[in-house]
């Protein structure tokens, strides 16, 4: 699996490389196959200005070989986003979230002008769902966000011991059939307490690369 991570890495550097500039601000997302992209990113570090990243850990692993980390309020443009994912529709709608850093992940691709998502091929699927839909709820809420999605059908399990960066807590959500994952993801990020869920529909990336 991990020679499968760090081939697709290599070939999201290949991607971007003769495009980078120095003026140019990257989108970093989060989990093991980016944890390979920023390996591979630090010798290209001279050439663009720095990154935006998604999580506490990717921006720790950033530094440690100095891409300066900018906060996304403080950037103009972020030219590419890079993210890994945890399954990917045939329409290349997502389903993240399994290092819980979904919420600022949706938020920098959003802010992209180019989601590049990389991921080895065990991730494509034909219909989202298979694995567990983390939701990000404010704390208090839990209780009541899992007895909504008890009623869609769903196995929520509280994700125990873990706290996002924001402070939250994460349901993993099991047994959901997601037929249509615009619909789906609306519908969760209307509950109250939500603060954001694992599907990306409207901000599904704009490139899928995979090993092979
Ligand atoms: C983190 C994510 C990750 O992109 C996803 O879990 C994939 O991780 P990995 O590259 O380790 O398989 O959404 O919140």
């Amino acid at each position: 699996m991990s020679a499968a991570k760090i081939t697709v890495a290599k070939k999201a550097i290949g991607h971007i490389e003769k495009k980078l500039d120095r003026n140019m601000v990257l989108g970093i997302g989060t989990g093991s196959t980016v944890n390979f992209f920023i390996e591979e990113l630090a010798k290209f570090k001279n050439l663009f200005k720095g990154a935006v990243s998604s999580s506490e850990a990717s921006t720790k692993l950033l530094q440690d070989i100095g891409i300066e980390v900018f906060n996304l309020n403080d950037v103009n443009e972020v030219s590419y986003y890079i993210d890994g994912a945890d399954e990917v529709s045939p329409e290349n709608f997502l389903i993240k979230g399994g290092g819980g850093a979904h919420t600022r992940e949706k938020i920098v691709a959003a802010a992209s002008t180019s989601f590049i998502c990389i991921v080895d091929s065990s991730k494509l699927v034909d219909q989202l769902g298979l694995f567990p839909l983390p939701i990000e709820v404010i704390p208090e809420s839990r209780s009541m966000v899992a007895r909504k999605i008890i009623e869609l059908g769903g196995l929520p399990e509280y994700r125990s011991g873990f706290i996002t960066d924001q402070g939250n807590q994460i349901i993993d959500v099991k047994n959901l059939i997601i037929k249509d994952p615009k619909e789906l993801e609306s519908y969760l990020n209307n509950i109250p307490g939500v603060v954001e869920n694992g599907i990306f529909s409207f901000n599904k990336p704009d490139l899928v690369l995979t090993e092979t």
